[in-house]
């Protein structure tokens, strides 16, 4: 499988990372960085010193997309930590990110195999969006999109309706969701049922090894932020159970195809996804995405472990 990650690390981001970088039949073809859970500087960083982490080093980083198209960007830190990586120091990475923005590298990735690659995206869509802008043709070129964002039918979790990475640039995933790609949408209504049990914490602390030793670090500070927000030891994980999903699409046990639009101007609404849920919505002219309505979320932990034994 070939993939193209779109990302803004980030605790869960760097949890995406270490479960791809753990399957051998994944060729990670670039990653590309966005503002979000801190500034683009940072999450480039991070993304170099993660693949660094995860054994990885030789993938290539591009730079994208410091601010949303419209709106000014906000940031992360009290759930991501300052550096947004738990506070933790990462050794800094020998490597430095391509002369390409992500948004050319993901065009450059997808028109030198037509079909073939698929993208995970799991930050701000700013660059997706900048893509299409060069290349109207990338959702013929790429083979899917799996994109960590959105909550249909469950509470935002920055605002009262809307999930960080739609709310942080509202216009570009409107762009993205009206493109036409074969796009699977993991929302908060999968991911906040997909919680980290305090067990499964607990065994990770077991493990040995930097990469799970210091992935448990990073966790820490994230797991400290929802606990407080929950009320019991856990975190979410977002970005990893969309990674999950892309590798393994079993793993949705049940969706829904429909139209889904971002609400743009609404005076409390801005970035909520509206997806069209009539039964007869197949005459709405929106492409339809894959909304994923329930995960096989046992069989998610187990593999998450794996990946960071
Ligand atoms: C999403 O927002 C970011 O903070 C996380 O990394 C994840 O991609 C969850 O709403
Ligand atoms: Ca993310």
């Amino acid at each position: 499988m070939r993939i193209f990650v779109d990302c803004d690390p980030g605790i869960d981001d760097a949890l995406a990372l270490a479960y791809l970088t753990a399957h051998s039949d994944v060729e990670l073809v670039g990653v590309g960085t966005v503002f979000g859970n801190n500034s683009v500087d940072v999450t480039t960083g991070n993304a170099l010193r993660l693949l660094r982490l995860y054994g990885r080093p030789d993938v290539p980083v591009s730079r994208g997309a410091g601010r949303p198209l419209v709106q000014p960007p906000t940031l992360a830190e009290s759930v991501h930590g300052a550096n947004g990586l738990g506070d933790i120091d990462v050794p800094e990475a020998d490597a430095v990110p391509t002369t390409e923005s992500a948004a050319e590298a993901l065009v450059r990735a997808a028109r030198s195999a037509p079909g073939e690659v698929d993208v995970l995206a799991v930050g701000p869509l700013t660059n997706l969006a900048l893509a299409l802008g060069l290349e109207p043709e990338l959702p013929r070129l790429v083979r899917r999109v799996v994109v960590m964002g959105g909550a249909v039918r469950v509470p935002g979790n920055v605002t009262p309706w809307a999930e960080a990475n739609t709310a942080n640039d509202p216009e570009a995933a409107e762009v993205v969701f009206a493109a036409g790609f074969d796009l699977t949408l993991v929302a908060l209504d999968v991911t906040m049922r997909a919680t980290a049990p305090a067990a499964w914490l607990d065994e990770l602390k077991t493990l040995e090894g930097d990469r799970a030793c210091t992935t448990s670090s990073f966790l820490d500070f994230y797991v400290g932020w929802y606990s407080k927000a929950l009320g019991e030891r856990t975190c979410a994980m977002h970005d990893p159970l969309a990674a999950a999903v892309l590798l393994d699409p079993a793993l949705a046990t049940e969706a829904l195809e429909v139209p889904v639009r971002v609400e743009l101007h609404g005076t409390h609404t801005r970035g909520l996804t509206v997806a069209d849920l009539r039964s007869n919505a197949a005459d709405d002219d929106r492409p339809a995405v894959r909304l994923v309505t329930e995960v096989d979320t046992e069989a998610f932990f187990t593999r998450m472990m794996d990946a960071l034994r």
